[in-house]
């Protein structure tokens, strides 16, 4: 797999390939957004909807359904749903980590307050569990419900890592495979399961969003530490303040002499941060290679992810898919 900037295109052939299924998906996601009792919702909901968003969890569950052969109208619910539980997650995050831009907008912390942003979140994901409803089907039910509780464990586990020099590489993944690859892998298992899939695709499916989460997640810790904040839409360095252990640091963390592990125990551990330190972070990442080290992770799960989807039949999709995994490690945003 190459990292070349052909890799970027996936996106948008997945996303035409989708468009008459993902346009149903922004109906239904403007319809159930909505609430007429309280005005406050849908200021907030808009504002970080109109912002757009690359809406790969829905295009994730569309596409498994549709390489799985179905031809029901449930598919679309269940990408509202993940989008819904995603965006939930998002404007919880955001209070969480204390983040001003998302989207390459003010966050709604920021521009209303935090129990804005907590609330209108705890709305989005009681309309999600409202849309999965609908589908009738208790699998999926059982299967985003448990999704939902892995992302709070995995947030949860997140916080009380923060600051401990000791963090592992098998704790971060315990980690990133709970906040985000959890969401990927039930979008991918539930496009499956409404088209009655057979088992070992449904497997292969959950095994493909899985890796693929992972390495997303792995990416996008790499973006906030090296990214450009006008292509991500949020603020660079976000993690180094929270004093996180993203893959990077723990990489670098590994390799520190006496001096950089007197910085990092300043700067994480105690969380005594000053101007410049960032900046200091981002050499001492790029002096020990962690950067390269942890790209070069982050293609070892696409190419899990690659393996898992080629176990399911011959498919336009299945090749969109495959390509997907390329564009996940190789995007700037
Ligand atoms: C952001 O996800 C949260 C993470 C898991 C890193 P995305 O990068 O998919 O966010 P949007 O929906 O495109 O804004
Ligand atoms: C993303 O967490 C996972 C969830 C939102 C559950 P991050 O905090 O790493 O994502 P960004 O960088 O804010 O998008
Ligand atoms: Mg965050
Ligand atoms: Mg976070």
């Amino acid at each position: 797999m190459s990292l070349d900037e052909n890799a970027i295109k996936p996106h948008d052939a997945m996303a035409a390939y989708l468009a008459a299924d993902l346009d149903a998906v922004n109906v239904l996601i403007r319809q159930r957004m909505a609430s007429e009792h309280a005005p406050r919702i849908p200021e907030v909901t808009a504002h970080l909807v109109e912002a757009g968003g690359k809406r790969l969890r829905p295009m994730l569950t569309l596409a498994a359904a549709h390489l799985c052969g179905y031809t029901g109208p449930f598919h679309v619910h269940l990408a509202a749903t993940v989008e819904f539980i995603h965006t939930a997650t998002l404007l919880h995050d955001d209070v969480v980590d204390e983040s001003g831009q998302r989207r390459g907008r003010p966050t709604a912390n920021l521009l209303w307050d935090n129990k804005s942003s907590v609330l209108v979140g705890d709305y989005l994901f009681s309309r999600s569990f409202q849309l999965m409803v609908e589908t009738g089907s208790m699998r999926v039910l059982d299967i985003l419900a448990n999704a939902s509780a892995t992302i709070a464990e995995g947030e949860v586990l997140q916080l009380t890592a923060a600051q401990d020099l000791a963090t592992t590489e098998a704790i971060y993944l315990q980690v990133v495979r709970g906040k985000t690859a959890a969401l990927f892998s039930a979008a991918t298992k539930v496009g499956g399961v409404i088209a009655g899939a057979d088992e070992t695709y449904v497997k292969a499916l959950f095994e493909y969003g899985d890796a693929l989460g992972i390495a997303f997640q792995i990416v996008d810790d790499l973006l906030d530490m090296s990214g450009d904040p006008n292509a991500i839409g949020k603020n660079v360095g976000d993690d180094f303040r929270e004093k996180k252990l993203t893959l990077p640091l723990i990489k670098a963390i590994a390799k520190a002499d006496a001096e950089e592990r007197a910085f990092w125990v300043r700067t994480i551990e105690k969380g005594r941060q000053e101007d410049g330190d960032l900046e200091t972070a981002i050499a001492l990442l790029h002096k020990h290679g962690a950067l390269d080290d942890t790209r070069n992770e982050a293609l070892a799960w696409a190419n899990k992810a690659v393996k898992a989807i080629d176990q399911l039949p011959a498919h336009l999709v299945r090749d969109m898919l495959r390509d997907l995994a390329g564009y996940v490690v190789a995007r700037i945003n």
